[in-house]
C-alpha cells in the first residue's frame, strides 16, 4: 500500500532537480515571501493571521451564494459540534471577520494588512489551478480614497516585478456603486434574456441568479454575443466615472502599465467600484496572476459598521510560474569533513559555535569515507570544508579548504572561533 498527495495538492521538497515545477522548491518559497515581507514593511502593512477554517456562512454571505466558489468549490464539512464549517476558499472573508470581531474599526483607519497562506478549491486540476494554493494578500480596510486603490494595485505590481514575473499586465474596470448595479443589471438581463437561445448552458443558468459572471464564459458564441452587450461603464454615476479618473490618473502617475476591460467582473460578488486582475502573457489558460478590488458594502454586510475596503489576493504558485525563478546559489557556508571519530564531536561543537555567529553549517551523518564527505559537502554548495583529523585535533587546529578554488589552509581554533569566522569571512 503506497500514498499519494491528495489530487490538486502538491509537495515542496528538495533534490527535485529539472524535474521540479518552480512552486515544488523550498528555496523560491523563501524568497518569494522575503521579497513580498520585504514590501510589507515598505509600505507599512501589518501582517494577520486568520484560521483556515471558518463557518461556511461566511464565505457564502461574502463570496456569495451565486458563486462558482460556493456552488461547487467549497470544502465543507461538519466538526463534531454539528456546526457547518468550511476550509477557506480565499482570505477576504476571514480578515472582515475578523476586523469587525476585534473592533479594528476603533484604531486610526486605514488599517493595513497582509497575509499569506494556504486556500482551498475543489477545482479541476491544471497548470496553475490547485485545489491548495497559497495566497498573498492584502486587505485595506476604512478609506474610500482612491490613492488607496492606487496604492494596492501598485504594491500587487510592485511585488510582482521584483519576483520577475513576465509581460504582465492589469485591467481595470469599475463596477460602480450598489445603485449602478441596480440600474445595470436589469438592462443586462433584458439583453441576455433577448439571446438566450444563443447561450452556452452555463451562462443561460447564470440569467437569473448571477448575469455579470456570464462575462467568464469561455464559450465564443457566448463572447460574441457579449461584445454587443450594455457595458456597466454606460452605467456609472458621475461619482463612480470620476472615483474611476482618479484610479487611472494614479496608475498613471506611477508608472503601472494597465488596460481597461469593461467585461472584467471577477469571480466573487462583494466587489463594488474598482475591480483588477494582473495578467501575465507568459502563463498558459490561467493567466491571471493576482486579483482584487474594492467591497465597500462587506463590512456592513458582515454585521459590522459602514466602513469600506479594498485588497488583492495573488497565487504564489503562479507567481513562480511566471516568473524568472533564479538559479540556486550556495546555501551552506560550512561543510565539516571528520578523518577520525574522534573528531566527529569536536567539529559538531565548533558547528554549534559557527552557526550561533549566523553561518549555515552541515557534517556528515552518514559514515561517508573521507571522499564522500567532500563529495557531499560539494553537492550541498558548501563555501568551505572544515577539515579535522587526528593531526588537526592534536595540534588544536582545522584545516579550511575553499570549495571553489581547492585552496586550503591552516587556522587554529584551540583558543576560539575568532580567526576561523575571519577566514570564513564572516
Ligand atoms: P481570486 O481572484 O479568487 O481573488 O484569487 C486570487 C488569486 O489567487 C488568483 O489571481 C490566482 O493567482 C490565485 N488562485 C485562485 N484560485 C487558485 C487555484 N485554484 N490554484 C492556484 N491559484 C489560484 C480572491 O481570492 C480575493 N480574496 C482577492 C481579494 C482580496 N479581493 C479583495 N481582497
Amino acid at each position: 500500500m503506497t500514498y499519494r498527495s491528495p489530487r490538486g495538492t502538491y509537495d515542496v521538497y528538495p533534490g527535485g532537480g529539472q524535474s521540479q515545477e518552480p512552486h515544488e522548491r523550498p528555496e523560491l518559497w523563501a524568497w518569494a515571501e522575503g521579497v513580498a515581507r520585504d514590501f510589507f514593511r515598505r509600505y507599512n502593512y501589518t501582517e494577520v493571521r486568520t484560521p483556515v477554517f471558518e463557518e461556511a456562512q461566511l464565505f457564502i454571505r461574502s463570496v456569495g451564494e451565486a458563486s462558482d466558489i460556493v456552488r461547487k468549490e467549497m470544502f465543507v464539512f461538519h466538526d463534531q459540534g454539528g456546526r457547518e464549517l468550511s476550509l477557506r476558499p480565499e482570505g477576504t472573508a476571514g480578515v472582515v471577520r475578523a476586523y469587525i470581531e476585534h473592533g479594528l474599526y476603533k484604531l486610526a483607519q486605514p488599517v493595513k494588512i497582509w497575509y499569506m497562506g494556504p486556500m482551498f478549491r475543489h477545482e479541476r486540476q491544471q497548470k496553475g489551478r490547485y485545489r491548495q494554493h497559497v495566497q498573498i494578500g492584502t486587505e485595506v480596510l476604512g478609506s474610500a480614497d482612491p490613492l488607496v486603490d492606487v496604492e494596492v494595485i501598485s504594491l500587487l505590481y510592485a511585488i510582482h516585478q521584483a519576483l520577475g514575473v513576465k509581460d504582465e499586465l492589469v485591467y481595470l474596470n469599475n463596477l460602480g456603486d450598489l445603485e449602478t448595479r441596480r440600474r445595470y443589471v436589469p438592462e443586462l438581463r433584458r439583453y441576455l434574456d433577448e439571446h438566450e437561445s444563443e447561450l452556452d448552458p452555463d451562462s443561460k443558468a447564470r440569467i437569473e441568479t448571477n448575469p455579470l459572471r456570464t462575462f467568464d464564459s469561455k464559450d465564443k458564441n457566448t463572447q460574441a454575443l457579449l461584445a454587443e452587450a450594455p457595458k456597466v461603464g454606460d452605467f456609472l454615476s458621475e461619482e463612480a466615472t470620476g472615483y474611476f479618473d482618479a484610479v487611472k490618473g494614479g496608475l498613471e502617475a506611477v508608472g503601472v502599465p494597465y488596460a481597461v476591460d469593461e467585461r472584467l467582473v471577477r469571480g466573487l460578488d462583494y466587489y463594488t467600484m474598482t475591480v483588477f486582475e494582473a495578467k501575465s502573457a507568459a502563463l498558459g489558460a490561467q493567466d491571471t496572476v493576482g486579483g482584487g478590488g474594492r467591497y465597500n458594502d462587506l463590512v456592513e454586510e458582515l454585521g459590522g459598521p459602514d466602513m469600506p475596503g479594498i485588497g488583492f489576493g495573488t497565487g504564489v504558485e503562479r507567481i513562480l510560474l511566471a516568473a524568472n525563478a533564479p538559479e540556486e546559489g550556495a546555501k551552506l557556508d560550512v561543510f565539516f569533513v571528520t578523518l577520525a571519530p574522534e573528531a566527529r564531536l569536536p567539529a559538531f561543537r565548533l558547528a554549534g559555535a559557527l552557526r550561533a555567529e549566523g553561518l549555515a553549517c552541515d557534517l556528515d551523518y552518514a559514515d561517508r569515507s573521507a571522499k564522500g564527505q567532500f563529495r557531499q559537502a560539494d553537492r550541498a554548495g558548501a563555501r568551505y570544508a572544515v577539515v579535522i583529523g587526528d593531526e588537526e585535533l592534536a595540534a588544536g587546529v582545522c584545516s579550511l579548504r575553499d570549495m571553489t578554488t581547492g585552496e586550503q589552509r591552516t587556522v587554529p581554533v584551540a583558543e576560539g572561533t575568532e580567526e576561523l569566522l575571519r577566514a570564513l569571512g564572516a
